[in-house]
Formats: C-alpha cells, structure tokens, sequence
C-alpha cells in the first residue's frame, strides 16, 4: 500500500520554539495552521491551561491540524478557525481573549497545497488553474466568476497582467509572456496549468525554452500572490497583529522570498526605532521610544542538516520581535 504523503513538514521549528520560548499557561496564536507542526509543538509547550488558536482560510488544512492535535490529547483549551489571519484583531476580539504572548504566521505554501490540493500551485501537474488558498472563497468580482488564477490569466488587461509579473514574479520575459497569453485567450480559453506553461515555455526565446521551469515558477508565484492578495494581507496584518500581543509578547514571521521579507524587516525597524528626530540634532527633541526589541538581527535561515531534509526550507527566513 502507498504511504499516506505528510500533509506538510514545519519548517525552522526548533528555532521557533526557541524565539518563541512558550510557557505554560500562555496564549499563542498560528495565524498559518497548515498541518498544525507548528501549532501542535506549541500547543504541548503551554500545557496545562495554555490557550492556542490556530487560523487556516484552506477547510483542509483546518480538518488535518485538528485530527493531529485532537490525537496528542494536549491539555489546553485549543481553537481552530477559518480564516484569514489579516482578521486577527477580530478573530482575537470574538474569542473574548484578551493577553495575547506569541503570534507566528508561516507564508508558504504547504506540501499539501502543491501536491495534493489539485488546485494549480504548480506547474509540474496538469490541474485546474485556481491557486486560492480558500478554495470555498466566493466570487467579490463583478465577472461573478470566483476570483481565481483562470480569472486572472483570461480577464486581466496586458497593463494588469505585465504589472504582477514584473512586480511579484520579477521576470525578465514578462513582456513576451502576456503577449503569449493575450494571443492564446483570443482564440481559447485558459484553463489549466498544463495551458499555462506551454503559452509561458513558447513565449520564451527559443534558447530559454529549456529553462522554462524558471520563468514558470516565476510566473505561477506571481499569480498566487494575486490571487490570495498576500502581500495585501501581511499589511495589515503586521501592524494588527503587533497592537493586541501583550508587553514582553513576541511576533515571528517566517517568510520565503525577498517582498514578504522586506515588508516584514521595514514593518520590525519601524517598531524598534526609537528617536526620530533629524541626525543633525544636537539633542532628541521627539522623546520617541522603541516599542519593541528585534530578536534576530538577521533573518534565521535552515541548518545544513534541515535544508537536506526538506528543500522546502531552503529559502525559509524567520524574523521575531519582542514588544516593549
Ligand atoms: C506553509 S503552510 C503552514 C504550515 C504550518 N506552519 C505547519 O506547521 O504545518 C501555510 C498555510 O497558510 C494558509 N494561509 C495562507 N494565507 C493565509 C491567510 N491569509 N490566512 C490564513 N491562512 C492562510 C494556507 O492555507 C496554508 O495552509
């Protein structure tokens, strides 16, 4: 019999544990439930009478995280929700808690989400192209289509779609790409990944072609950041998340390419910034403060020994804070 395929392996959990430093009775928040590896070593770390709320948009993620916490038999009060961690503050308020310790949020994307989602995260399967993380996410478009990458692909104007390829894929061929696609769409709907790639791969000067996986990639993350509004999401999360965390509560945010990272790294020296007053001052006339202690200096990246055993980590950074 086949082996049931892992739903996804944590990444940086040591070292999560290790900033995070649960205790317990504490309450932490996984705004990224996934396959609960994260939630579930912290969930034992506060034990007994801790609280821990893991958030997912994906109902599968939430159906698998809660069958492994529930089978660990851990001794706190647990809550799963739907949805989308940029609603913590209201998430947080409806469950009536009030001293929050940690929140972490995880931004891939899980193993499951590429290998067993059957929603076209990747361009190696022949799926549907859909990339939502809430598969059950209605349509808010005024094409009243759900708002999925298909969408995207056969609707956007050439402006639109050369934008997000340049902004969230930067690809060099992004030109020769939507053109590819406008003139497909013409005669044939896209559908699929397997649609995709092939426009991608021909839009490609012929000796590119070979290294068509690259712009795919590319391309494809470009679509999924539209498509689930990701780096909208952190926005607002970032600085929600950081006003309900208690004094000394720490936020960690593990992110997998150079734009989250960025947003995350501003978003922390802003917070840990104290005076801001022009540096030709003789004095600090502004009485700023920092509000908060970075942890990592740089980003904490995968041992040698993690990154052998799963290359999904590789390109996994992890930033914490501590509140003042
Ligand atoms: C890399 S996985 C998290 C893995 C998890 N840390 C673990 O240990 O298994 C990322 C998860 O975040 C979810 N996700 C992505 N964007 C989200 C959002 N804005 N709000 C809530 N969940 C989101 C995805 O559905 C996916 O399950």
């Amino acid at each position: 019999m086949e082996a049931k395929k892992s739903f996804h392996t944590p990444v940086l959990l040591n070292e999560v544990l290790e900033y995070l430093d649960p205790k317990p009775g504490q309450t932490i928040i996984d705004g990224t439930l996934g396959g609960g590896g994260h939630s579930l070593a912290l969930a034992k770390a506060i034990e007994p009478k801790g609280i821990l709320v893991g958030i997912d948009l994906d109902p599968a993620a939430l159906v698998e995280a809660t069958a492994k916490i529930k089978d660990a038999d851990i001794k706190s009060e647990i809550h799963f929700v739907k949805g989308n961690y940029k609603d913590i503050k209201r998430i947080v308020s409806e469950l009536g808690l009030k001293e929050i310790n940690a929140i972490i949020i995880d931004i891939g994307i899980s193993s499951y989400d590429l290998e067993g989602s059957n929603r076209g995260f990747s361009f190696q399967k022949h799926e549907p192209l859909d990339m939502r993380f809430d598969p059950e996410a209605r349509p808010a478009h005024k094409e009243k289509e759900p708002f999925t990458a298909r969408f995207i692909v056969n609707h956007y104007s050439e402006k639109e779609l050369k934008q997000i390829f340049d902004q969230y894929g930067e690809e060099k061929f992004s030109s020769r790409i939507v053109r590819g696609i406008i003139e497909h769409r013409q005669e044939n709907k896209i559908e699929t990944t397997e649609d995709l790639f092939n426009i991608i791969k021909h839009s490609l000067p012929a000796a590119f072609r070979f290294k068509a996986g690259d712009s795919a990639r590319r391309i494809f993350q470009a679509l999924r950041i539209e498509v689930n509004k990701e780096l909208e999401n952190l926005e607002k999360f970032l600085p929600d998340a950081f006003e309900i965390l208690a004094k000394n509560g720490k936020l960690a945010v593990i992110s997998f390419h150079s734009l989250e990272d960025r947003i995350v790294k501003h978003f922390f020296l802003e917070k840990a910034k104290g005076c801001i007053c022009p540096p030709d001052f003789p004095q600090c006339v502004c009485g700023k403060e920092p509000l908060a202690k970075i942890l990592t200096k740089k980003p904490i990246t995968a041992s040698e020994e993690e990154q052998k055993e799963n290359s999904r980590s590789i390109p996994a950074k992890l930033r914490v804070i501590q509140k003042i």
